[in-house]
């Protein structure tokens, strides 16, 4: 603590989540299916069989919700809308009672004085819109747009900030290559379709942002960033980083910022699914970068590799429960890369945190581990902004336990544990410390 440096007042502190990973109350008040609902029934899937089912609960407990991240002293909530509680046959019938829930949310941190970051899709399509192609059809860009709209209409005057997508890459590779996450496919040709459609959704609903004219609101994109190094300075090791790095990083970044694709990706028939005029919806300006961070990435050649021909590593002295290695440098080092690569362009990390296997004790959960883990991290990006990256926020992955998708339950990245049983909200030692960083800035300013 003592080592951290002052958090300028323009510095937002916050915590994030997602819609279906929360929730729960899935058949409530007129809610349609996602392909999330739909995934998890398919035996296999999901660790131990779980479900968003229930998750924490957050739909009927948010005014509660709510009040502790008033009594940690947050600066800003970022959460996601679901699209299937607005639309739920995924056509033009909206469900108001789906609006109300996110009119009372944002009410709600508002009169706490939180500040509220919506996304409007973290990965819960609604299950009809799957049916028909999901986002290898072009027409769920059009969709997308139409829904997104509504929310500026409708939400506009509560939120000031809003994210479109939130990672678009992992919606992609994991639910259209690895079959990992819903809806579950297994398909290149589908992936680099899916890819462009959610990027020109994405630029479709910047332009409707901009047609609502919202005083001082702001819009931004979410991706999951993760810096890649090649193992050694050989040419082989080399090439092999910059395929792994076109694949996790400029896939999705360099249609927005740079209106184009990266060779990689033209080689693997994107040109086929761009029309003409898309580059300039995909890369309509924005007003911040979303970026979310968990790990950096040593890439080395490996031939027997059949889809880039690289393996990887992901340096750390030390591993998360999910695996992951910790690497805040690797933080710093991305924020100071955008910077130069987009100078003015505001950037928000929209997620940062660790699963760790937490253990209660009585009403006590010693996490020193994420509590490392997010001083390091937060240190990394103050640090970042001393140096001139634009680095306007820092939100913690997650406010609460949750439904970590094809691990369901079994990880917990919350610094308020959740009793799942119960739904008792605890305190982790995380908490204790992410209040103290948020009562330090007020004393401060
Ligand atoms: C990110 C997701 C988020 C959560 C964290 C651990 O990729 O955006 O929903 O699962 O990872």
């Amino acid at each position: 603590m003592d080592a951290m440096p002052a958090i300028p007042e323009d510095f937002l502190i916050g915590a994030a989540t997602a819609a279906y990973q929360i929730e729960g109350g899935v058949d409530e008040d007129g809610r349609g299916p996602s392909i999330w609902d739909v995934f998890c029934r398919e035996p296999g899937r999901i660790h131990g069989g779980d479900t968003g089912d229930v998750a924490a609960d957050h739909y009927h407990r948010y005014a509660d919700d709510v009040r502790e991240m008033q009594a940690l002293g947050l600066d800003a909530y970022r959460f996601s809308i679901a699209w299937p509680r607005l639309y739920p046959n995924g056509d033009s019938r909206l469900n108001e009672r789906g609006l109300d829930f996110y009119q009372r949310l944002a009410e709600s941190l508002l009169d706490a004085g939180i500040r509220p970051f919506a996304t409007l899709f973290h990965w819960d399509l609604p299950a009809a819109l799957q049916e028909r192609g999901g986002w290898a059809n072009r027409d769920t860009a059009l969709r997308f747009a139409d829904y997104a709209h509504t929310v500026f209409r409708r939400l506009g005057s509560l939120i000031p900030h809003f994210i479109t997508l939130n990672e678009p890459g992992t919606y992609t590779l994991m639910g259209h290559v690895l079959g990992e996450h819903a809806p579950g496919l297994q398909s290149l040709e589908t992936a680099v379709a899916v890819s462009h459609h959610l990027l020109l959704g994405h630029g479709f609903a910047v332009q409707a942002f901009r047609a609502e004219n919202l005083p001082g609101a702001q819009i931004g994109l979410t991706n999951v960033l993760s810096p890649v190094r090649p193992k050694t300075g050989a040419a082989a090791d080399r090439a092999a980083a910059a395929r792994v790095d076109a694949v996790s990083n400029r896939w999705f970044l360099e249609p927005v910022l740079h209106r184009r694709y990266p060779d990689l990706l033209r080689e693997a028939g994107v040109d086929r699914v761009v029309q003409p005029g898309d580059f300039a919806i995909v890369s309509q300006p924005i007003d911040f970068l979303g970026v979310n961070y968990y790990r950096s990435t040593i890439a080395s050649a490996s031939p027997s590799d059949p889809l880039l021909g690289a393996s990887m590593e992901e340096p750390g002295q030390t591993r998360t429960a999910m695996g992951w290695g910790v690497d805040p440098d690797g933080l710093h080092q991305l924020l100071l890369d955008l910077h130069a690569e987009a100078p003015n362009l505001p950037v928000y990390i929209t997620e940062n945190g660790a699963a760790y296997p937490d253990v209660l004790t009585g009403r006590d959960v010693h996490d020193a581990n994420r509590v490392a883990f997010l001083r390091e991290h937060l240190e990394a990006a103050l640090a970042a902004r001393a140096a001139g990256a634009d680095v306007r926020g820092w939100f913690v992955w997650s406010l609460l336990d949750n439904f970590e998708w094809a691990f369901g339950y079994s990880k917990r990245f919350g610094v308020l544990y959740v009793d799942y049983p119960t739904q008792a909200r605890i305190w982790k030692d995380s908490a204790r410390w992410l209040q103290s960083v948020c009562q330090r800035r007020r004393t401060e300013g």
